[in-house]
């Protein structure tokens, strides 16, 4: 069967992207962070919808778990193989349409990579509504997949507010298709919704009608000294009321920002230290935005504590010591994330019980956290367990819960939170979320062990 299934994968996508080779599939198989992976039966690469549509009939067939793969950022497991499932990897379906510029809109295959859209789009004015550190490899098609959030969730929302239509492909090989899309469009149950967070369990989107926002080429970003938590949230609070071009508010601490500073020799944003960080990002089309984000710090006494860049290399510099925590933090040991958000009045005491829950669990394990205040999204890596060690997992996610937040913010359930998903949603959102599950994909094979246990 097993051999049917490979000769019938080989015939579909070629032999050349029918991937054999232990070595040519090893970066398929094992995630971003090191903690999750597991062997593929194969990899395969298809080019265009139809051999997407090809590849899962055949593995329905034989009964074969699929695990869609776009860029392989992802940070819950959702992207590997658990064992012997067939990885359908996204990445040649990368071609862009036309932008449509009086529209603001632009189709692209759902293994487009972010960074190379935004670079096609921002000549004409225009710009992707999500952005983040992965943006050289994550793909258009797992940030709908995963619902991605990132740094300008505030502005303009997370990444299912950004699909204006979609094409997919169900588990049997049904092809769907909306695209264009409407900006009005009631027209019964609202799939590409459905789809984004959907993390490759529902349909392996293909393509995307994505619907851009302005391009703000009017930048300035802050970084702000502060004394505690609570100053940093009501700081953040001030900044959203006040700030009408306010972009991006984002925390993190001394020890995030010596882990930064040591992997990736940069220079220390000011002289003095201080235990908690904010990075402000404002932005605007046409007006300066580099005098109201001074003076909003001024109004509120934080000059002094705070460093300001509006051309791009200092803007650049400011926002490394932020992005860069993923890779440094990974640097030093294979890591416990918890992509958790709070109600924003819980956040501060959220930052301030995490050690002492985190050290209950495991007195030697080490901390860092940093996260998107403006949403309430705190993430929580945590260096010491080994991979297969839930005890600080469930301490952190236990105190969320406590704190009335979500298990998951932005980066999804995956196999990571699979238990977490029922204590968060509750048996019957679950069992609803399962039916959803049933009826688009009966015999199960796509992404098996993603967001329900198998
Ligand atoms: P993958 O990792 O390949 O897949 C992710 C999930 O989507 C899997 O479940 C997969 O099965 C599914 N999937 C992928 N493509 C498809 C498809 N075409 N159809 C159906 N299912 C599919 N995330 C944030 O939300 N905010 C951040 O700020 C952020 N910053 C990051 C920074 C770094 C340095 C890194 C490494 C990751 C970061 N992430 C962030 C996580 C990750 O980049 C996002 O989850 C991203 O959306 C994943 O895109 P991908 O193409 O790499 O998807
Ligand atoms: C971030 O905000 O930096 C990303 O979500 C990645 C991470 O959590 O490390
Ligand atoms: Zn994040």
């Amino acid at each position: 069967m097993t051999d049917a299934l490979l000769a019938g994968l080989r015939r579909v996508v070629g032999e050349r992207h029918c991937l054999a080779d232990p070595a040519l599939r090893a970066g398929y198989e094992t995630d971003w962070t090191g903690r999750f992976g597991g062997r593929a039966l194969s990899v395969v690469r298809p080019r265009t919808t139809e051999e997407v549509a090809a590849v899962l009939r055949a593995c329905v067939d034989a009964r074969v778990g699929v695990v869609p793969q776009g860029g392989n950022t992802g940070l819950v497991g959702g992207s590997v193989p658990r064992g012997g499932e067939v990885v359908l990897s996204t990445r040649r379906l990368s071609e862009q349409g036309p932008i449509d510029v009086e529209a603001g809109e632009v189709t692209v295959g759902a293994g487009a990579v972010l960074a190379s859209v935004q670079d096609a789009v921002r000549p004409a004015g225009w710009d992707v509504g999500v952005d983040f550190g992965a943006r050289d490899s994550a793909t258009i098609g797992g940030m709908v997949a995963t619902n991605a959030g990132g740094v300008h969730v505030l502005r303009h929302g997370p990444m299912r507010r950004q699909v204006g239509g979609f094409e997919a492909v169900m588990a049997d090989g049904t092809i769907l298709r909306r695209l264009p899309g409407m900006a009005k469009d009631n027209t019964g149950y609202d799939m590409a919704g459905l789809l984004a967070g959907s993390e490759g369990t529902l349909a392996v989107i293909t393509s995307v009608r994505l619907r851009l926002v302005p391009r703000l080429e009017h930048r300035a970003v802050a970084v702000i000294g502060l004394a505690s938590a609570r100053a940093a949230v009501a700081v953040a609070s001030t900044l959203r009321r006040g700030l009408a071009s306010v972009m991006a508010i984002e925390l993190f601490t001394d020890d995030g920002l010596d882990l930064v500073l040591g992997h990736g020799g940069l220079a220390a944003p000011m002289a003095a230290r201080h235990p908690f960080y904010l990075l402000v990002e404002a932005g605007d089309a046409v007006a300066d935005v580099a005098g109201a984000l001074a003076s909003g710090l001024e109004g509120q006494g934080l000059a002094d504590d705070a460093v300001l860049a509006d051309d791009e290399g200092g803007r650049h510099r400011l926002w490394q010591l932020r992005e860069r925590h993923t890779e440094a933090i990974n640097a030093d040991g294979v890591p416990h994330k918890l992509d958790v958000s709070v109600p924003l009045n819980r956040y501060a005491e959220l930052v301030e019980r995490v050690p002492a829950a985190v050290a209950e669990a495991d007195p030697a394990a080490r901390t860092i956290v940093y996260g998107h205040v403006g949403d309430g999204n705190l993430h929580v890596n945590v260096l010491g367990p080994g991979p297969d060690d839930p005890a600080v997992d469930d301490a952190v996610l236990e105190l969320v819960l406590e704190l009335g937040g979500s298990v998951s913010a932005e980066h999804g359930i995956g196999v990571a939170k699979v238990d977490w998903l029922v204590r968060d949603r509750g048996e019957a959102a679950v069992a609803a979320m399962r039916a959803i599950k049933d009826a688009w994909d009966p015999s199960g094979i796509l992404n098996p062990g993603v967001l329900f246990r198998p």
